[in-house]
């Protein structure tokens, strides 16, 4: 019944089986070696991309803050939604590594921006000379934090909107698998053939230790990109680890497979909440979060039987034991069917009492 992030679940043996064959003699280091050479070779195909780069790290945060050095001056501002990553859990490390620029938060519904919203609030920076903020690049999570998905359609009009202002698009893909399973196309449609100029590529969140590519698909920007990895401390020098990660979580398709398993665990649990009359969804589930809200009561009662998850912005601090609280639940690909059904169980249960 452990619903906290996708970052509390176990590798796959997979990636762990990588690793340990990757674990043999010397090799280059600093990304000399063979096993990048095949990660990167790897993700090119993936993406239909041959001239892509790809600089790998290990987290996101390192993978996001530095695409967005990449791409914002320092008297720049990012544009992003209020609910981003990069806005509320990176300890301000985008405007760290941009060496200053500022972020323009635009609102959402359900995690997602809306194109006429972000062309809206983009028209009203860079409105006042040299006094204020300059436009810099647009940044998208797929995923959203609130577990919700850009179609292509709506990818294309943000990229549109993007590029008529003459900006670069940034795409913090953490859970990109689990987009891609809930959308069904491929990860060339998802990214740069709807505009995407360079994406954080996760890899963490669906499987693998702690790896992360940055593609960078606009060639005028890959350079400098690989020089701010460095000069940040995220280039690794036993580099293989991190590609043998990358290698294991991406062959014979395991990274699809886990993230449909990830998802499928989120749309049973949805499910199994649908038909409680005492729940109601705070957000709509399209990848491997739920958003949800049920009586404080039942989820004393969950906690108490050992459930792990985040109530989301509300807290049983003196809550009334029917007042509803939400929750957010996510499945990781190692959720199996009976987890979720000891969870549905477990709640039914705590509600009829
Ligand atoms: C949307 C999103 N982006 C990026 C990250 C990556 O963060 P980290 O630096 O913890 O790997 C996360 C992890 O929680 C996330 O949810």
């Amino acid at each position: 019944m452990q619903f906290a992030s996708d970052n509390a679940g176990p590798v796959h043996p997979q990636i762990i089986a990588s690793l340990t064959r990757a674990n043999a003699g010397y090799a280059p280091s600093y990304g000399a070696d063979a096993e990048t050479t095949r990660a990167v070779a790897m993700i090119r195909e993936l993406f239909e991309a041959p001239s892509a780069e790809v600089w790998f790290v290990p987290t996101g945060t390192a993978a996001n803050a530095l695409a967005l050095a990449t791409l914002a001056h320092p008297f720049d501002t990012v544009f992003c939604a209020d609910v981003a990553h990069i806005h509320e859990d990176e300890c301000n490390a985008p405007e760290f590594y941009t060496g200053g620029a500022k972020l323009t938060l635009v609102p959402t519904e359900h995690g997602r921006i809306a194109p006429d919203t972000l062309g809206r609030v983009i028209a009203g920076e860079e409105t006042r000379g040299v006094h204020g903020p300059q436009r810099g690049p647009v940044s998208i999570t797929q995923v959203t934090e609130r577990g919700t998905t850009y179609d292509l359609d709506k990818l294309r009009a943000i990229s549109e909107v993007t590029h008529d202002f003459g900006l670069k698009l940034h795409m913090d893909g953490a859970r990109f698998a689990n987009a891609l399973d809930h959308l069904g196309c491929s990860p060339a449609e998802m990214s740069w053939k709807a505009g995407v100029d360079i994406l954080s590529f996760g890899a963490t969140k669906n499987g693998a230790m702690g790896a992360e590519a940055v593609v960078v698909f606009d060639p005028e920007v890959a350079r400098t990109l690989e020089l701010r990895r460095k000069r940040a401390g995220q280039l690794l020098s036993k580099h293989r680890y991190l590609a043998a990660q990358m290698t294991g979580y991406l062959e014979d398709g395991l990274w699809c497979d886990l993230a449909a398993r990830a998802n499928g665990a989120a749309a049973r649990l949805a499910k199994g909440l649908a038909a409680l009359d005492a729940v109601t969804f705070v957000h709509p589930t399209e990848a491997n979060m739920v958003f949800a809200a049920w009586p404080a009561r039942v989820h004393e009662a969950l906690f108490a039987k050992g459930a792990g998850y985040h109530l989301w912005g509300d807290t049983l601090d003196g809550a009334a034991p029917d007042a509803p609280l939400a929750a957010r639940l996510v499945c990781d690909w190692s959720m199996d069917e009976a987890g979720v059904d000891a969870f549905l169980e477990t709640l039914r249960a705590a509600l009829a009492q």
